[in-house]
């Protein structure tokens, strides 16, 4: 028969296991912030090739779709040609929490 200890030691590692699964499906806010700044706001100011793009760009039903769809550029291009599936999922995460209809809207500076 287990003991009380060995039943409590496993469901505190499934537990662990569990919650680290959420936290890697989720996205970082800050990463999704420094990724977007670094990787998209070169091309997406005013005046550059992509013109104006902002959290405020779109809702957040609309970026959870356009970051889901994977298209950029028109649907020319795929944006994993840009970052990986997780610094997009970071990214996602940074818009979705400052798009136009969030809690916090916010422009990053642009
Ligand atoms: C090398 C330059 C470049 C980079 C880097 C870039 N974009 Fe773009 N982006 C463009 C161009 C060009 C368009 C098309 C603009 C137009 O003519 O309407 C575009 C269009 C868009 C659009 C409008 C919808 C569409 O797909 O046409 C969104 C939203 C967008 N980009 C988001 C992003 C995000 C998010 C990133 C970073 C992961 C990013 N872009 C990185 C150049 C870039």
């Amino acid at each position: 028969m287990k003991s009380f200890f060995q039943v409590a030691a496993a469901g505190l590692a499934l537990g662990l296991m569990a919650s680290l699964a959420v936290s890697a499906a989720q996205g970082s806010e800050t990463k999704g912030k420094y990724y977007f700044k670094k990787t998209c706001k070169p091309c997406h100011v005013e005046g550059k090739a992509g013109g104006l793009v902002t959290p405020l760009s779109k809702t957040q039903a609309q970026w959870k779709a356009y970051l889901q769809a994977g298209k950029h550029n028109k649907g020319k291009e795929a944006l994993s040609a840009l970052l990986s599936e997780q610094q997009l999922l970071d990214v996602q995460t940074f818009l979705v929490a400052h798009a136009s209809d969030s809690p916090q809207p916010e422009t990053c500076g642009g």
